[in-house]
């Protein structure tokens, strides 16, 4: 596996970890990457880690009125699925991370700076993206890629073919979502989301592609329009295109336009 210059320091300075049920870890690939930490939910000696996985989220997410409650990390993420994600031992942690986490240079843990969290859906084939954050709007000194890097390498080790998730269509986690696959919307205004600006991509991923991810070498793609994630009623529009049966797949990465992006937008039968 070639890894571009630009994602080294993830994986020449950060150590990857997973956060799972031990029974489950048979049916992941746990060799991706080498040094995968593994945390288990049934050990009390891992119960710190779970409280800075809690801190994570509530820095990452906590904002947006998502932060996940103790029972819902368990019953949704760890039992049935697993946390993947990027950390670093606390003696090597800078005093800013330090103190993100309320922890002191006496403390002796690991930090997770990203984690993405995926669960096996009903249908058995494909899996729910349930969380994807990263601590890089924290740091003076971003890790360039870490979100793109932990979604990519939780795919892999999850073994992930198919993946469906929600966003709003003005997230920043579209940077990444579209560099991993072309994004299938399933669902263009989801009615029951806490943001009613959401909605629900399928994702399909190829394993080579993947790695060209990993080499920056891929090629945009042809698209038929573009779309502005504040125009509602375009939104609206393709709401009723995709009931009509009109597949729309968002392509390529989005580009900033004001406050909200750009997307681009290709049509098919
Ligand atoms: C969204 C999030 C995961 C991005 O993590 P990150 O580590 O900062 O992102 P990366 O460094 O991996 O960025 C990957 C690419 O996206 C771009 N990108 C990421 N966030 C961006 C932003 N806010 N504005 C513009 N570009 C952005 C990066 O520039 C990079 O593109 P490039 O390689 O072409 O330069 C992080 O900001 C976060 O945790 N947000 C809050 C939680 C959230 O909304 N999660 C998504 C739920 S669906």
């Amino acid at each position: 596996m070639n890894v571009s210059q630009k994602y080294l320091p993830i994986i020449n300075e950060l150590k990857p970890f997973i956060y799972t049920y031990s029974d489950n870890l048979k049916n992941y690939n746990t060799q991706v990457l080498s040094d995968l930490k593994i945390f288990d939910p049934f050990n009390h000696e891992h119960k710190n880690f779970f409280k800075r996985i809690r801190t994570l989220d509530g820095l990452c997410f906590g904002g947006a009125d998502m932060g996940m409650d103790p029972w819902v990390i368990l019953d949704c993420a760890i039992m049935p699925g697993a946390i993947f994600g990027f950390g670093i031992e606390s003696a090597r942690a800078s005093d800013e991370v330090l103190s993100l986490f309320s922890l002191t240079k006496e403390d002796v843990c690991f930090i997770p700076f990203s984690i993405f969290i995926a669960i096996p859906m009903g249908n058995k084939t494909h899996w729910f993206a349930h969380n994807l954050s990263s601590l890089n709007s924290r740091f003076t000194k971003p890790y360039k890629g870490l979100g793109l890097l932990t979604k990519l390498f939780g795919i892999k080790t999850l073994k992930i073919e198919k993946l469906i998730g929600a966003t709003q269509w003005n997230n920043s986690s579209l940077y990444i979502h579209t560099k991993l696959s072309p994004l299938k919307v399933l669902n263009p205004k989801n009615p029951v989301h806490t943001h009613s600006n959401s909605f629900i991509y399928e994702s399909v991923y190829d394993d080579n592609y993947l790695n060209s991810i990993l080499e920056e070498n891929t090629t945009l793609l042809d698209f038929d329009y573009e779309i502005s994630s504040e125009d509602d009623s375009k939104i609206s529009m393709l709401n009723e295109y995709v009931k009509d049966g009109k597949t729309i797949t968002i392509v390529n990465t989005p580009i900033r336009d004001g406050a909200g992006l750009k997307l681009q937008i290709k049509e098919s039968f």
